[in-house]
């Protein structure tokens, strides 16, 4: 089916007035469009159409248990105090009425089941075309769930061509990939509503979801499993863009961490980062840690990034610097803790993190 976009669906104006506007501007914040009305893949056109489906059935459905209501009220036998409502009008003969009652609630019966075979076979024919994703050449992606952040590494045949990133995952347009979910502690769920459905990150085992982008945009996912204190701030931003511009994205992001000139401030920034608690948990490939670490979300391309903190804020020097300085004010809960650093170095700290492209 064709992929387009309907910037004012009417089934959302219609069945959401009063959510429409807020949800719109709060769902496309710096992190992109949630919108599973809005599908930028075939995967969530099938489960639009799957939910088009159900709620035309259910509206269906609806409309005819109250005009049974109503027709039931109308045709009530009507009385008052003076001259109560002969009942016995209602009966044509001896029985009639119990039998026309048998009837109605058979018929009740037959089409509530009926309807429900219909919604079985739906979701069973959009799950059938769920798995049917062509995934010759798919891009292999790992992504697992931390208490409250995505790790990412794209993995590549070649090894010098996989590279870790975290929050943020590029797509290119018309190419699948398959993302195989793992959680680092507690059940996560992987949503993208404008690729696809849910699938949960279990401690312990490996899921996988495949999913194609077939136009460009940026999305927002979301950690869909309550995970704890901040699972709502657990963003995962999709980028899905054309072939041309994910290959560049893809090699930068395979290079190791620029080196910062001879001298200057970043080049400061970088040794307070190594000689900090930063180096414990974050690695920055060529200074420190490598692929060694996973405490903390992989820096070696963070001003490459749209956002920090799992999506919840813009990346911008002013941010970041409220990250560093206190974090566990920022999102209470994070593992991340408060990092007292000198206001020089802390400066130092952020020109050097700036230069991560
Ligand atoms: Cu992770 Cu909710």
């Amino acid at each position: 089916m064709a992929i387009e976009e309907a910037p004012h669906h009417w089934v959302r104006r219609a069945l959401f007035p009063a959510c429409a506007a807020p949800c719109a501007a709060q769902a496309q914040t710096a992190i992109g469009a949630q919108d599973a009305l809005r599908p930028a893949g075939i995967q969530a056109g099938h489960i639009l159409q799957l939910w088009h489906g159900t709620v035309a059935l259910c509206l269906l459905v609806f409309v005819v248990v109250l005009g049974a209501c109503l027709l039931a009220l109308w045709r009530a036998p009507r009385g008052s105090r003076q001259s109560p409502a002969d009942l016995g009008t209602l009966d044509d003969g001896p029985g009639t009425r119990e039998r026309r009652l048998l009837y109605a609630v058979a018929w009740g019966g037959a089409l509530s089941s009926a309807g429900l075979v219909i919604l079985l076979a739906g979701d069973v024919l959009a799950g059938r075309a769920l798995a049917q994703l062509p995934v010759s050449g798919a891009l292999h992606i790992e992504l697992t769930g931390h208490s409250w952040w995505w790790e990412a590494h794209y993995r590549d045949p070649v090894s010098q061509r996989s590279f870790a990133t975290a929050n943020e995952l590029h797509l290119p347009v018309g190419r699948a990939a398959i993302i195989t979910l793992r959680s680092d502690d507690v059940i996560h769920s992987l949503w993208v509503p404008n690729l696809h459905g849910k699938l949960d990150l279990l401690p312990g085992r490996t899921t996988e979801i495949r999913v194609r982008a077939d136009r460009a945009g940026t999305f927002r996912g979301q950690c869909a499993e309550f995970c704890g204190l901040q699972h709502t701030m657990m963003a995962l931003q999709v980028v899905a863009e054309a072939p041309e511009r994910y290959a560049a994205w893809a090699d930068g992001q395979q290079r190791p961490a620029a080196s910062p000139g001879s001298g200057s401030a970043a080049q400061h920034g970088a040794q307070v980062f190594r000689n900090s608690q930063c180096a414990g948990c974050h690695a920055i490939r060529g200074v420190a840690a490598g692929e060694g670490v996973r405490i903390g979300p992989d820096l070696t391309h963070l001003a490459s990034r749209q956002t920090i903190a799992a999506g919840m804020l813009p990346n911008a020097r002013g941010h970041l610097a409220g990250w560093i300085v206190d974090a566990p004010s920022l999102k209470p809960g994070v593992r991340m803790p408060a990092i007292a650093l000198a206001p020089g170095d802390l400066q130092d700290l952020l020109a050097y993190l700036e230069t991560l492209h």
